[in-house]
């Protein structure tokens, strides 16, 4: 494609070591929509005839299908999708392929393919945040009434709805959708007609092609638009963000099924055995997605690396961009999918949650509050309460198994109703804050989602 000044042929090891072929073919559908756009708008402005045109939609058509079909035979030799694709255009219909290229560089295709591939993924990946939301509240609202511990720390911390901590995640996953949204906003801009670096001199109408591909705006600076790859950092972040998101509740569902916690069942269709060790029941998917996370936040690390030394405009270290792009979209997706499924045959198991939270240390705050409702400062209250957390481990009881005269002894404040706040139920009745886990807040906030969701 660049023959006329080169007199040896190119090396083997250079080919080989530059193709991306053997990654960027998954633009293949972008490539040709892109093509077919740019050549209405040579046809608008002469350089093709009608007829020409008609062949090269034709012909971009039919190599279409036969990529789909997986008949088309990719040559490394021709580097990327895009020589590919019009190299074969070219030996199929001849002098009408060859005009394809005219007041287009592979740097402006490239960029706009990249930003029609993004647009389809960005909406995929929003669809998948949202399944992996419903997953969640379906799994908190099937266990409406189940309570666990919450943690700080990995310490015990206070009471709350099972559902309510996995209505933290939904909220996550939520602000991830906006934010992958959000970049979609800005990656919806067209590039082409902004050529190698400076446009072209053959003028060709720019807001044509952005119709008939659905671009609701255009690039206003040809340097910005061939050396921009903001748009895939962002969408890099956004996934990286996801992925740290999956990877804490990997490790709240590793946590929960383990025997020490015993919260949760995961259904052996989503776990797996030990080939050693008979007893074995694994959450691999959970420790997959732990893991994946470090490869999806490298990959943003990787692109910011790449572009940060780069002058202006395009320079070859950009074909770089794609595969940390395609393995992040890959594996959220594909993170995304398997997590919401294994959530739909995850059981909470009631007897070991209530064990669990009967655990009278979690409402030691409860304790300092009923002080407080009775004009003591919270500083004192909590020292008070410290004082019969002390006095329970002197020996070895629990908090309600002092006496009142225990209590007295620490503060008068105390009279015999002190034992009916050292119930889970009064203290997640009480919860009435919004955001807070009172059994009301939390029906409301599953009946919120699970219509936000429908
Ligand atoms: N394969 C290249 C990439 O992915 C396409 C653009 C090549 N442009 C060039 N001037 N060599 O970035």
């Amino acid at each position: 494609m660049w023959k006329g000044r080169f007199q040896q042929e190119t090396s083997a090891l250079l080919q080989q070591y530059s193709e991306s072929i053997s990654f960027d073919w998954r633009l293949w559908r972008h490539d040709i929509a892109g093509s077919i756009a740019h050549s209405a708008a040579l046809e608008k402005a002469g350089l093709l005839t009608p007829e020409e045109r008609a062949q090269i939609v034709a012909g971009l058509q039919e190599i279409g299908a036969e990529i789909e079909a997986g008949k088309f035979s990719f040559k490394s030799e021709l580097e990327d999708i895009h020589m590919n694709i019009e190299a074969e255009l070219t030996r199929r219909i001849g002098a009408a392929g060859a005009k394809l290229h005219t007041a287009r560089s592979r740097n402006d295709q490239v960029a706009l393919d990249l930003r029609l591939y993004l647009r389809d993924e960005a909406d995929a990946l929003a669809a998948a945040l949202r399944a992996m939301q419903r997953a969640l509240v379906a799994l908190g609202a099937r266990h409406a009434d189940v309570i666990i511990p919450g943690y700080t720390h990995l310490q015990r911390a206070q009471p709350v709805y099972f559902a309510h901590h996995l209505l933290a995640y939904v909220e996550m996953f939520d602000r991830d959708r906006e934010r992958v949204l959000d970049a979609r906003k800005r990656l919806n801009v067209m590039p082409l007609g902004s050529g190698a670096i400076a446009g072209s001199t053959i003028l060709l109408d720019r807001e044509l092609i952005a119709r008939e591909l659905d671009f609701p705006a255009i690039t206003q600076n040809s340097m910005d638009a061939v050396s921009d790859r903001d748009f895939a950092v962002e969408l890099l972040s956004a996934l990286a963000l996801a992925a740290v998101h999956l990877s804490r509740l990997s490790e709240d569902v590793i946590l929960w099924a383990s025997s020490e916690f015993r919260f949760i069942t995961i259904s052996d269709a989503f776990t797996t055995g030990s080939s050693l060790m008979p007893q074995k029941k694994n959450p691999d998917v959970a420790e997959l997605t732990r893991g994946k996370a470090g490869r999806v936040i490298g990959n943003l690390v990787s692109l910011l690396t790449t572009l940060k030394g780069l002058p202006m405009t395009y320079n070859r270290d950009m074909q770089e961009d794609k595969e940390p792009v395609f393995d992040s979209v890959d594996t959220i997706k594909a993170a995304l999918a398997v997590f919401a499924a294994m959530l739909d045959g995850i059981s909470a198991n009631a007897v070991a949650c209530a064990a669990a939270v009967a655990d009278p240390m979690l409402l030691a705050t409860d304790l300092a509050d009923y002080l407080v409702n009775r004009g003591i400062p919270f500083r004192q209250a909590h020292e008070v309460i410290g004082k019969a957390v002390a006095l329970c481990a002197d020996k070895r009881c629990e908090l309600p198994d002092l006496t009142l005269a225990d209590y007295q002894a620490l503060s008068p404040a105390f009279t015999a109703d002190v034992f009916a706040c050292l119930s889970v139920a009064t203290s997640m009745n009480a919860r009435q804050a919004i955001g807070a886990p009172s059994p009301q807040n939390v029906a409301a906030q599953l009946a919120r989602w699970q219509a936000a969701l429908r």
